[in-house]
């Protein structure tokens, strides 16, 4: 409160020198509005002052001072500490110790760091596994659970799935071609998906009923544990992916029941640009489902050079190739961070966050075409929100392309209208949140993003 007074006195001295009295209704109106907002700013101060995971942010590359970096949910952030792990890794365990390292450290790495990453989704460290990208995980558990459950044809899905996730499914219904079905289920609000829905499309006899836990547009989040059991009680095996849920929101595979899951380390872990991905086999299941890709990592003793192919006895089996060695390392420095913060604080802050924001969008944007596109209630999102407005792309443009002397904010833009606005609890403040949202207002209200053609980036 004394803060946002402060605030309020300050802001009135820079920018409204020489407005000694209040002589008319509309000024007395706007600088009732602008205390307001003020308010809100300083309330955004004292909520980054009262947050127990403040000095987190710390442990992130923030070179720019005027950015604001609202795209965690796609690529996180660098943490500080990752340069001079990789920088280890490249001239010690590569240029000093050359091929020694794999004795001495690399054939391991994998196991090691995706044992960190077990304790992120509730798992056993010899149930998970770091290799490859989502999309080839996906293939192998998809492939393994239908050639396990091979006197059933239908997979369910839903259209609020990522494409890739599709395209995998599309791509082994056509090879295995084996009279396969995909279902899809529907979404009434194209937010979220009812269980009734699932349910229904499960059908009778379903062979795997595959779901992103938080969905990439909306974040809408299913409650795993449920949709896990429905499908279960239909006999179907159930693969999650968890690209947008890992290190956001906590993940317990083994509460869930859940059978199999992917995900990518990019996101809210922070691995870097192509960090691999991640796949989870619960325990009793992983002696009788096979990878479907036989290569020598997932091979029983790869050193032997057999001729012929002996799956491993555990999780190895599903590793293919030779890891990634360069960015598994980088992947730990920054799962380190999440493990220290506790998965149930991210959480907290994750959920404040986005109410905060919600709150914010609700006074600032809905005058102005805006609409939440996440569902209202946080048991139901991730750590992501969606705005829709009809502009959505060239305001995307406007934020990250500003005039002088403004905040640079990158979220990014999915079709057709959604601005998505990623919040990372580790390095994401507050009063990030209450600068965005203003500039977002000043662009529409000022009609700032006519200066930007519709022309799309490769990349958005
Ligand atoms: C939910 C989801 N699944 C799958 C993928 C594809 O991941 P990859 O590029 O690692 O195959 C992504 C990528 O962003 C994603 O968001």
């Amino acid at each position: 409160m004394v803060a946002g007074l402060c605030f309020f006195a300050v802001f009135l001295a820079d920018n409204y020198t020489g407005l000694t009295t209040i002589n008319s209704r509309s000024q007395y109106n706007y600088l009732k509005a602008l205390s307001k907002s003020m308010m809100t700013l300083s309330e955004a101060i004292q909520r980054d002052q009262n947050d127990s995971l403040k000095h987190y942010r710390s442990h992130f590359i923030m070179d720019d001072p005027d950015l604001i970096y609202l795209d965690g949910n796609s690529l996180g952030m660098l943490p500080e500490r990752t340069p001079a792990a990789i920088q280890k890794v490249v001239r010690q365990e590569w240029g000093d110790r050359l091929i020694r390292s794999w004795n001495e450290q690399w054939f391991e790495r994998s196991q090691k760091v995706s044992s960190k990453l077990s304790e992120i989704i509730g798992a056993h460290p010899d149930e998970v596994i770091i290799s490859d990208s989502t999309s080839v995980n996906l293939f192998k558990l998809a492939w393994a659970a239908l050639h396990h459950q091979k006197d059933k044809k239908t997979i369910v899905s839903d259209e609020l799935n990522f494409p890739s996730d599709l395209y995998v499914l599309q791509g082994l219904k056509k090879i295995m071609n084996q009279n396969h079905e995909i279902r899809l289920a529907r979404s009434k609000d194209g937010i979220t998906v009812s269980a009734e829905e699932i349910e229904k499309q499960l059908g009778r006899n379903p062979a795997l009923l595959t779901l992103s836990h938080v969905t990439f547009k909306s974040s809408f989040m299913y409650n795993m544990k449920e949709i896990t059991n429905l499908a279960h009680e239909k006999g179907s095996l159930v693969l999650w992916d968890l690209s947008h849920a890992a290190g956001s929101v906590p993940v317990n595979m083994h509460e869930s029941n859940a059978d199999l899951a992917i995900g990518c380390t990019y996101k809210y872990l922070n691995g870097g640009p192509g960090s691999p991905a991640f796949l989870y086999v619960k325990k009793e299941l992983q002696e009788n489902l096979t990878s479907p890709i036989w290569g020598w990592f997932g091979q029983n003793n790869p050193f032997q050079f057999s001729m012929n192919y002996q799956p491993a006895p555990g999780i190895e089996r599903f590793m293919a190739g030779t890891p990634p060695l360069l960015s598994l390392s980088t992947l730990e420095t920054s799962l380190d961070l999440l493990l220290e913060a506790g998965m149930e604080n991210i959480r907290k802050k994750s959920t404040d966050m986005s109410e905060f924001m919600i709150s914010l969008v609700k006074q600032y944007l809905y005058p102005f075409d805006f609409k939440l596109s996440s569902p209202e209630d946080f048991h139901l999102r991730g750590s992501h929100l969606s705005l829709k407005h009809p502009e959505a792309y060239r305001i995307s443009k406007a934020l990250s392309e500003p005039v002088q002397n403004r905040k640079t904010v990158i979220p990014d833009f999915r079709e057709p209208d959604n601005l998505r606005l990623g919040l990372s609890p580790l390095y994401n403040t507050f009063r990030e949140i209450y600068e965005s949202i203003m500039e977002m207002r000043t662009i529409v209200e000022k009609k700032e993003y006519l200066a930007f053609d519709q022309s799309k980036s490769k990349v958005t």
